[in-house]
């Protein structure tokens, strides 16, 4: 893939500095050039750590405004809701304002969630940057293999997720379409278990990790031994 560039690290400690270095760096850039910074988050544990970093970058949090690319739909303070994470980690300890962190009503179930979180992107543009996990099965956000990834021009922003393989199977997810439309992309990848995913990307195998693909191409901070075959 021309538009996917792999950036190693040398292991899984040493993926949330150089995270946070390039989130802070695209932030600064969006900051000066636009006065503000679009970030969607990403889930999972991999970003846990990268989010805590961020704490203690020096930045204008006024400025920031926060998405999620996926949500799960549990109740609102459930542990395994990719907002609590990312509040405990990092957003509750800064001053972004409330309501500039946008959270999907997962809580609502999927196609309520869906719907309400298409809504608030409405009036969006191009984000600035979207941060992404990588699945062992190649799924990134809510988008699993077999399933729509929302590709088509025509995809809407948010798709409800009923059958996802990984619990809890119901989800709301930004589509490939609405992901891929930033300036830029910045995928977080470490764990042995990633492996056989990254392979598969690598093979140029139909994954949807794959199926995000902005104009500018994507970044990968991997660590360095899962590129090794
Ligand atoms: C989710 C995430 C998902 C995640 C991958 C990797 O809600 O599950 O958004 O897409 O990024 O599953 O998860 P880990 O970082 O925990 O390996």
């Amino acid at each position: 893939d021309a538009g996917v560039r792999w950036h190693r690290v040398q292991n899984a400690a040493a993926l949330p500095g150089e995270a946070c270095r390039r989130i802070r760096n695209a932030a600064s850039d969006a900051i000066r050039q636009r006065g503000r910074f679009l970030i969607v988050l990403a889930g999972g544990d991999t970003p846990r750590e990268v989010y805590a970093m961020l704490r203690s970058v020096d930045t204008d949090w006024s400025r920031w405004q926060v998405y999620f690319g996926d949500e799960r739909c549990l109740p609102d303070d459930d542990a395994g809701r990719n907002s609590r994470m990312a509040a405990q980690a990092w957003l509750d300890h800064v001053p972004i304002p409330h309501d500039q962190v946008l959270v999907p009503p997962a809580e609502q179930g999927a196609a309520i969630a869906a719907s309400a979180y298409a809504r608030t992107l409405r009036d969006v543009g191009e984000f600035d940057l979207v941060l992404l996990g990588l699945g062992e099965d190649g799924h990134t956000a809510g988008l699993f293999p077999g399933r729509d990834l929302g590709v088509a021009a025509e995809a809407p922003d948010v798709l409800p997720v009923l059958d996802a393989p990984k619990p809890p199977s119901q989800r709301v997810s930004m589509s490939a379409r609405r992901l891929s439309r930033t300036r830029a992309v910045l995928f977080l990848v470490a764990g042995a278990s990633k492996r056989h995913a990254v392979r598969q990307w690598r093979l140029g195998n139909d994954i949807p990790a794959r199926s995000i693909r902005p104009e500018s191409g994507v970044d990968v901070v991997i660590q360095a031994s899962l590129l090794c075959v």
